[in-house]
Order: structure tokens, then sequence, then C-alpha cells
């Protein structure tokens, strides 16, 4: 049933509304058509704009002087606000880089740029696709049957974390707890119902474990990222305590479920569409347009957020001083304006100018890395796949803010 634009708005607000795809897409289209720059009142969060057009929110996030990401970087309860502003004013808030605006941004954000670039990527593809393999090899050993989410996507991209900030295997249990727990979705299932009060003690356990680590990176510095955040300097200073730990903290999390729901959401799509997997199977030169076209179509960020500093117009709404819009990327991707037939999942997609990654100065900084993971998955497991089907119902993750399957349940046969 299609919802009013009053429901559709409330959806953005709702976990469960990004559980159920077509309940999603029916609201966001809704909204696209009818009410694309629409003021939200949902009981428990305090008002936002909700922006729903690809130009509206290219448009906000190119004006990164007009449009800030504080105080209000993403979706959150106003209890869970109003503890972030408190946790501020105390100086013990997370200050990663989704958190500021510049001149800070730019500069903490050029500290991992360079471990972004193509020579870094170059230096870490034959890891990646060393994982990559160990992880579809892993499909063999679980016998032709398994969870896809819980058993191998989950895991893939935290060990390219590890990887890239240089720790150790054995600190993938912590990390995992950090991802997962902390700052994973607000999914019941996942979270393990922390308080606030258990999540600041977490936390505080992991600045203790992240001081550790810097301390160690600047007593013998090594070639990585966890070094290059350990020693980096600003007007001649080392970053603090705090900002050392929250770009550890924003590095492990934000490559995490991102990519992690992908592979799950992408090897989703190609189940639920045989015929790209035929077409991907038979031509594997498809696969840059394929991995474009999976990260549209999962999009697995479904939202950040920006404060108006400054009275403004969007999309011809007038829009007042210190008002919050939310940027719904998933809305983005499926804009009938931009793309031909979006709801069709199409390996050969191109152009496909998605905004999964977001756009402007806060553009996802592992961009490229996210693609060649997800890349080096695909080019392994596609030749190895001789047949692959759901073997259960899928279930997906109710999140506003990170997310994609579940549970995914397959049988396949992988050589
Ligand atoms: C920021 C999406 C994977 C690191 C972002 C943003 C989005 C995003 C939408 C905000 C952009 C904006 O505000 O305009 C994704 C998706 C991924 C992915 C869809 C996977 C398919 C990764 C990976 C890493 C990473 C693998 C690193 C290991 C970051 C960082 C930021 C960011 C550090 C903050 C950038 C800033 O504020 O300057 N990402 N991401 N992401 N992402 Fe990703």
């Amino acid at each position: 049933m299609t919802p009013s634009v009053e429901e559709a708005g409330l959806a953005l607000a709702d976990p469960t509304a990004y559980a159920d795809d077509d309940r999603l897409h029916a609201a966001l289209t809704v909204l696209r058509r009818h009410a694309p720059v629409h003021w939200v009142e949902a009981p428990g969060y305090d008002p936002f704009w909700a922006v729903t057009r690809h130009a509206d929110i290219m448009a906000i996030e190119r004006d990164h002087t007009l449009f800030l990401n504080e105080p209000r970087p993403l979706l959150a309860t106003s209890e869970q606000d109003e503890i972030n502003r408190r946790r501020r004013e105390q100086g013990i808030a997370l200050r990663t880089l989704v958190h500021i605006d510049d001149p800070d941004h730019r500069v903490l954000r050029a500290i991992g740029a360079d471990w972004f670039r193509p020579r870094a990527m170059r230096a870490l593809e034959p890891r990646v696709r060393e994982l990559a393999r160990r992880y579809v090899d892993r499909m063999v050993e679980l016998g032709g049957e398994c969870d896809f989410v819980q058993q191998v996507a989950v895991h893939y991209p935290l060990y390219v974390i590890l990887s890239l900030l240089g720790l150790p295997e054995s600190d993938y249990g912590r990390m995992l707890k950090l991802t997962r727990e902390l700052f994973g979705s607000s999914d019941t299932d996942l979270r393990r119902g922390a308080t606030p009060e258990e999540t600041i003690e977490v936390l505080l356990d992991f600045f203790a474990y992240f001081k550790e680590i810097t301390e160690a990176r600047r007593a013998h510095p090594t070639d990585d990222l966890a070094s290059a955040i350990a020693n980096a300097r600003v007007d001649g200073e080392p970053l603090n305590d705090f900002d050392t730990a929250s770009y550890y903290v924003i590095i492990a999390t934000a490559g995490h479920d991102t990519t992690s729901s992908t592979i799950a959401g992408g090897l989703r799509a190609l189940i639920e569409h045989p015929d790209q997997l035929d077409r991907l199977r038979a031509d594997p030169g498809l696969m840059p347009t394929a991995v474009e076209e999976m990260i549209r179509w999962v999009t697995p960020v479904k939202e950040f957020m920006r404060t108006a500093a400054a009275d403004c117009e969007v999309g011809g709404v007038r829009i007042r001083e210190g008002e919050a819009l939310l940027l719904s990327y998933p809305s983005a991707n499926r804009d009938e304006a931009v793309f031909d037939d979006p709801f069709r999942f199409d390996v050969g997609r191109d152009p496909n100018k998605h905004l999964a990654f977001g756009f402007g100065v806060h553009y996802c900084l592992g961009a490229a890395l996210a693609r060649m993971e997800v890349r080096a998955f695909f080019e392994e497991l596609i030749p190895r796949l001789k047949a692959v089907e759901l073997a259960g119902e899928p279930e997906n993750v109710a999140t506003t803010f990170v997310g994609g399957p579940k549970r995914l349940p397959i049988r396949y046969e992988v050589t």
C-alpha cells in the first residue's frame, strides 16, 4: 500500500522500515515525488528535513561551509543527541572525521589520506586477495550451506582493516566487539542492549587499548596506518588521546559493516537476479560495473546529516539556520531523474552516478579500498561458484544508519 507523505517521512526515523526494502522504497518514492524536502517530526527524535532527491543531496554536500556536520552528523534519538552534547561539553565525545568541519576536518583527513591512495591500495591488494581466497575456501569448508552474513561476510572486511592498520590477526576479537557491539546498528539482535553507561565503559576500555597501540607505534614506528595516526603532527603537536582513538574508531567502524553489507547484499542480488549472475559469469570484464551496481543496490550507509549554518533554500524550500537535514542515500540511488529504470539490478549499468559514498569534502575516504575488497571477493568467488540459491528467508538489519543483510542462508556449490 502506498504510504501518505506523513507516513513516508516517519519511516526515515524508523529502524524497522530499513529492514523491509519494499516498505522503505515505497516511502522514499513517495517523498521524492511529492515532498522531496520534507519536515519530519518523529516521536523521540528532534525534528529534521528529509532530503530525498539526488540533485538536492549533491547540492547540500557540495556547500560544506553552509551545511555543517557539527553538531548533528547522523540521526540519533533526542536522548542520544543530548548525551552526545553533554559528552562534547565534558570533552569525552568522539571526534571523528564525520563529526567535524573545516578547518579541522581538512587537517585530520590529510593524516590518513595517503593510506587510501592508489599506491597504498596496490601495496595492500595482494593481502586483500589472499583474504578473499581464504573466505571462499571457508565456504568450501562449510560444506555447501551457510549463513553467508554471519559466517563469511562479517569477517573478511575486518581482517582487511586489521591489515590496513597494521594490527595482528589476534586483535580480531576485540575489533569485532568494537564495530559490532559498540558502534554497530541499532538492531536489538545485534546490539546486546548496551545502556549509555555501559557504552561509555566499553568506550573507555577501547581508548586504553588504542593508547597502548599509540605508545607502541610512537616508540617503534612501522609502515602502516596505525603508525601514521600515532605519529601525526598538527601544528607541531601530536594528536591528543581522544583524537587518536577517534581516528582508529572511524577507520574500524566505517570500513566494516559497510563493506560486509555490500558483499552480502551483492550476493543476494545475484541470487535473486540469476540472469545477471549468468551475465557476469560469461563476461568477467563486467566486474567493475557489477561492483558499482552492488554498491548502489545495497547502499549500506542509509544517511548522514547536515545542519544549516544560515537561512537558505534547498529544492525551493526555505531552511532556517540551525535546522538539520537528513541526506537519504538509498533514495538518491533510486532517483528516477538520474538512473534509467532505477529498480532494475544491472551488472553492466553505465553510467552509475550513485551517492553511496557521499559527495564533496566528506566523500568516503575508503571508497577505493571498499571497491577493491568487493571486487577481489567476487573475482575469487564467481569462477568457483557452480551453483547458489537461497536456503531460507533472508533478513535485513533494522537500523537507520549502516546496514544490509543480517542473515542470508544459502546453499551452494563452490569448487
Ligand atoms: C565516510 C560510505 C567503506 C572509511 C563515508 C560516507 C559514506 C560512506 C556515505 C560519508 C560521506 C559524506 O558525508 O559525503 C561507505 C560505503 C562503503 C564504505 C558505502 C562500502 C561499500 C569504507 C571503508 C573505509 C571507509 C572500507 C576505510 C577503511 C570512511 C571514512 C569516512 C567515510 C574515514 C569519513 C570521511 C570524512 O568525513 O572525511 N563512507 N564507506 N569507508 N568512510 Fe566510507
